[in-house]
């Protein structure tokens, strides 16, 4: 069998180091296409380098761009490779850009394509992942889902004859580093300067459209930030960087101490080393519930709603709409008692993934 798996963004490099171990197991052929989406080192580079994932066999090199230029570049690009390879199944990761043309470039070539982490849901029609989403999981031949709500999202669409749940495959790949950061075999993270790490510190993300690209509501949000009694360390996305700049928005004040964004290990490190996290990443929302962290997510709604229970994690829509006092409360608040028990799987969904492409192949179905 082979299989090609197309990536491009930071959060697809983490999903494809479990699936690329576990094709790496078995006898199948695994090809790995770079859509080159997310290019710079810190991006892209080091998570092949640290989650050791095999270069990849084909670099698009699409680079930066509107949605519209980004899709159509990694669209056309795509058709000749995937003309080349003709592999018995195309694999699609999360919700990018990435993803979306992949999933079409490969239909149109009547190839079998499966989505990983299928049936997410924000139901918010502003965020260009939900458009990803919803397409792909449509054009899909081989849906698999990483909880069972994302299998009830599918079956709404009518698309539970198609769907599989397997769990997530970025709970394989953060409990194997997280076991080997606690066994010290991991190099330190890289803490911004100014940071002591022997007092209490949040780790601090942002990056969505909605947060960074209006200059009112990105400075409220730093000012918040600012505003915490914590160290707060702020690992900054190359697109807030740059809205920040564009905006002549200060991003270093108060509380927060700026960072570069830390490969794989040295995240995993600096959330447990952490008293918390506040992000609007969606990453970050389950790795903090699999490091056992209380995650404060600023955005209004959640795809991970499984990471709600208990208040593992918390929806501030506008830290505005709170005082200071229940600010800085909520965002400095201890871990619960309560068990968040394995809503994502154990850590074996990348083994089920190899072994369902394979089954589905000899049956000569698809769904
Ligand atoms: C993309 C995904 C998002 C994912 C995120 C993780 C889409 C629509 N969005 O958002 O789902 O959560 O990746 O990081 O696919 N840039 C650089 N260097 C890079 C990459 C980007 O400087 O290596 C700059 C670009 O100039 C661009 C901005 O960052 O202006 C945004 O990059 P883009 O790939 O469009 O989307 P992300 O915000 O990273």
């Amino acid at each position: 069998m082979k299989v090609l798996s197309i990536v491009g963004a930071r959060p697809q490099f983490v999903k494809l180091a479990p699936v690329a171990a576990a094709f790496a197991r078995t006898v199948h052929e695994h090809v790995i296409v770079h859509t080159g989406q997310h290019y710079d080192v810190n991006l892209s580079e080091v998570f092949f380098s640290g989650l050791g994932i095999p270069e990849a066999d084909v670099h698009l090199g699409v680079g930066s761009g509107s949605h519209g230029v980004q899709t159509g570049a990694v669209l056309s690009a795509l058709d000749p490779v995937l003309d080349a390879h003709r592999p018995d199944w195309v694999l699609v990761y999360g919700d990018t850009n990435s993803t979306v043309a992949g999933a079409l470039s490969a239909v149109k070539q009547h190839l079998r394509v499966a989505h990983l982490e299928a049936g997410l849901r924000s139901f918010n029609r502003r965020m260009p992942e939900e458009h990803n989403r919803v397409l792909t999981d449509h054009a899909a031949d081989l849906l698999l889902a990483p909880s069972t709500e994302a299998m009830g999202h599918l079956a709404a669409e009518g698309l539970s004859s198609r769907a599989v749940l397997v769990g997530d495959v970025m709970v394989d790949v953060c409990l194997q580093v997280r076991d080997r950061v606690l066994a010290g075999s991991e190099v330190p993270p890289d803490l911004p300067a100014g940071v002591n790490p022997a007092e209490p510190y949040l780790v601090a993300t942002l990056h969505r459209p909605d947060n960074t690209d209006d200059p009112h509501r990105l400075e409220a949000l730093l000012a918040a930030l600012a505003a915490l009694p914590v160290q707060v360390i702020l690992l900054a996305h190359p697109r807030l960087v740059a809205r920040a700049a564009e905006n002549g928005i200060r991003l270093e004040r108060g509380s927060i101490r700026v960072g570069r964004p830390l490969p794989y290990a040295g995240l995993v490190a600096a959330v447990l080393g952490s008293a918390g996290v506040v992000t609007d990443s969606g990453g970050l929302q389950k790795e903090s519930l699999l490091l056992r962290r209380p995650c404060t997510t600023l955005r209004p709604e959640t795809e991970w709603v499984e990471t709600l229970a208990g208040g593992w994690n918390t929806l501030v829509p506008d830290p505005r709409r709170l005082t200071e006092v229940e600010w800085s409360e909520l965002a400095t608040r201890r871990a619960p008692d309560s068990d968040p028990g394995a809503p994502y799987g154990r850590g074996d969904a990348a083994e089920q993934v190899a072994a369902l492409l394979e089954q589905r192949l000899e049956a000569g179905t698809t769904a």
